[in-house]
């Protein structure tokens, strides 16, 4: 491994490597810390090496000196005791009303990308892999829960009223991938290798939305080889989860907004799955080449479906992904380098560059190439290598693209003729649109036409018909289309209401859309639905596009800023810091 520099971390990643991380934690509600104690395992990798760099708070180092000199080769364990700030970027620490239970209170951790090092100081790049062991002291009423196997649990020797919970990592893995939870959780077991687990209230919901794991974890072993975590759990999280899900080892965090009660949205966990390969096994060097893990995990995702549905409706995926790509190039505009597929992250802060470019301008790339090289059988044979190749390692997009070069050695007059920098360096949309086939989609383009060329006379021609033929997907896709037109008159889309009765829609897929086409309307009685919807639950994805509707509409601006001033202090950080740069407060 060629150890390059990390933008995103403080820590000198060419001097030492850290092997094995030893947490203790006793768990605080009451002051909103984690008192504890970490037992780093450090590589030399540089002779005379004697002092190394920490980030513990995300901006500034911790520098440690060490009282003698080592070289190459050598070890050593590094014991540092401390305890975490209540504004710890990784952590959020809920009262028990903001659960569904009411009774309990609840942690939970969310380090990816950068936030690792408010909760544990360590060097915090994914260019590092270790193991890791931990030792958690909760409330007894309490379940402790983290990112590994589960080793047993002991009465805290120390205070008759807590337990401590034992955890045991033995993949090396990246430090952006430990996670915690502490709650009143419970679980039931939906499979060989997997429990799924949330508040008691809603842990049937979740058994049943999720019911296909065991065949997901199949299919995607039969496409990227042995599946090497063991356990595979999934945690429902509180509302307030700023993701749709976070590929946590041996234990997936998933919003709880997928629960639809169809399993109309558990695409979220086959991606999820999908990263226990690229992302888990095979990690991004930096967070530069995001696009790595996120690309090539939709690319599997989208194979799954394939494997499980119809080809058709991966195709039906690549035209959504598309449009999602369009958004985002739109959003930042298409000649802000944040759109290239390989970005500069220097000075740039990782949750800020966060969007949907590397997730699909990387699968755009990767079929693209499927079509020039033979197809999906092909292609995959060349991911599933990639994939041996690099297992337990970490890759950059040079690495990524001179295997690409190895492996299909016999059709390199193919990939000369491919624009690289078009694709990796360039702002704006990827270079070659694909062709996707359009039989799932026709449906919804046709519905959305109708709706954007009627006039007033012909409303009457709407029936609820119009939706019964649509599937949960194209119900979605149609409302996308929509949102990618002029806003359309009020009328119209009170007519809407009036025939598809979108307003009781409980999918968040679904209604998430339709909120924000009534409030682009203009529609008055739609901006309390659509600021519910924003503080209900957290998933970014939802909240910030439906505040930023609001506060567009411009009567409603003043509500948008107030509702979310409101709701800040029970707000996830770093959906907060987000939020309030999009509305514009504090500069
Ligand atoms: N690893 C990501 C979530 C993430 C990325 C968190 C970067 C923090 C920083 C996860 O696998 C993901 O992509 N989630 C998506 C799911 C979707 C693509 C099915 C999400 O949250 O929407
Ligand atoms: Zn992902």
């Amino acid at each position: 491994m060629t150890p390059v520099s990390d933008p995103s971390s403080f820590s000198t990643v060419s001097k030492c490597a850290t092997k094995h991380l030893n947490l203790i934690y006793h768990v605080d509600f009451d002051k909103r810390v984690l008192k504890g104690k970490v037992a780093l395992t450090l590589e030399v990798l540089e002779d005379k090496f004697s002092s190394l760099f920490r980030s513990l708070s995300k901006g500034s180092p911790l520098e440690i000196t060490l009282p003698f000199e080592l070289s190459r080769g050598q070890h050593v364990i590094v014991e540092i005791e401390y305890e975490t700030s209540p504004s710890a970027t990784a952590l959020q620490w809920l009262t028990p009303t903001q659960t569904v239970g009411k009774k309990h209170p609840y942690l939970f951790s969310q380090c990816q990308a950068t936030h690792c090092r408010s909760m544990i100081p360590c060097q915090d790049s994914p260019s590092v892999k270790h193991t890791y062991y931990a030792q958690v002291s909760v409330p007894k009423e309490l379940v402790a829960l983290m990112s590994a196997l589960h080793d047993g649990q002991v009465p805290d020797p120390s205070d008759s009223s807590r337990v401590i919970y034992r955890f045991r990592q033995p993949v090396p893995m990246p430090s952006y991938l430990i996670a915690i939870v502490v709650g009143a959780v419970e679980s039931r077991k939906i499979g060989p290798r997997s429990r799924v687990w949330s508040e008691k209230e809603n842990v049937d919901e979740a058994a049943f939305e999720f019911s296909e794991t065991e065949t997901m974890l199949k299919t995607a072993e039969s496409l990227a080889g042995p599946y090497v975590w063991g356990q595979y759990d999934l945690l429902v999280m509180p509302p307030s989860f700023p993701y749709g899900g976070m590929e946590n080892p041996c234990l997936t965090f998933v919003t709880p907004t997928v629960l639809a009660g169809d399993k109309s949205l558990a695409g979220v966990i086959a991606h999820e799955i999908s990263h226990s390969w690229t992302g888990n096994l095979v990690t991004n060097r930096n967070w530069e080449h995001f696009w790595l893990n996120e690309g090539h995990t939709v690319y599997i995702e989208r194979m799954i479906a394939r494997c499980m549905e119809s080809e058709h409706l991966r195709q039906f995926k690549g035209i959504g992904g598309w449009k999602e790509l369009q958004e985002s190039v739109n959003q930042f505009g298409a000649n802000n380098v944040l759109t290239n597929l390989v970005p500069n992250l220097h000075e740039v802060d990782t949750d800020e560059a966060f969007s949907s470019v590397p997730y699909e301008k990387g699968f755009a790339l990767l079929y693209h190439l499927e079509e020039l090289l033979g197809g999906p059988e092909v292609f995959m044979g060349f991911v599933k290598s990639y994939i041996q190749l690099f297992a337990y390692g970490t890759v950059t997009t040079e690495e990524w693209k001179n295997y690409l070069f190895t492996y299909f050695k016999d059709k390199v007059d193919i990939l000369n003729k491919v624009d690289w920098n078009a694709w990796m360096h360039t702002p704006g949309m990827a270079p070659v649109k694909p062709k996707y086939d359009t039989t799932m989609a026709d449906a919804c383009t046709a519905l959305c036409q109708r709706w954007v060329k009627a006039k007033e006379e012909d409303l009457a021609s709407f029936t609820e018909e119009d939706v019964k033929k649509l599937n949960s997907p194209q119900l979605i896709e149609f409302m996308a289309l929509l949102l990618q037109e002029e806003p359309l008159p009020l009328s119209h889309v009170k007519k809407m209401q009036e025939v598809y009765q979108l307003n009781s829609v409980k999918n968040a897929e679904v209604r998430f859309r339709w909120l924000r086409i009534c409030v682009r309307a203009h529609w008055e009685e739609a901006v309390p639905l659509a600021l519910k919807m924003a503080t209900e639950q957290g998933r970014m994805k939802f909240t910030r596009p439906l505040f930023k509707e609001v506060y567009n509409f411009s009567k409603y601006s003043d509500k948008a800023l107030n509702t979310f001033k409101e709701n800040r202090g029970a707000l996830h950080p770093v959906t907060a810091m987000l939020v309030a740069k999009d509305l514009k407060i504090n500069g």
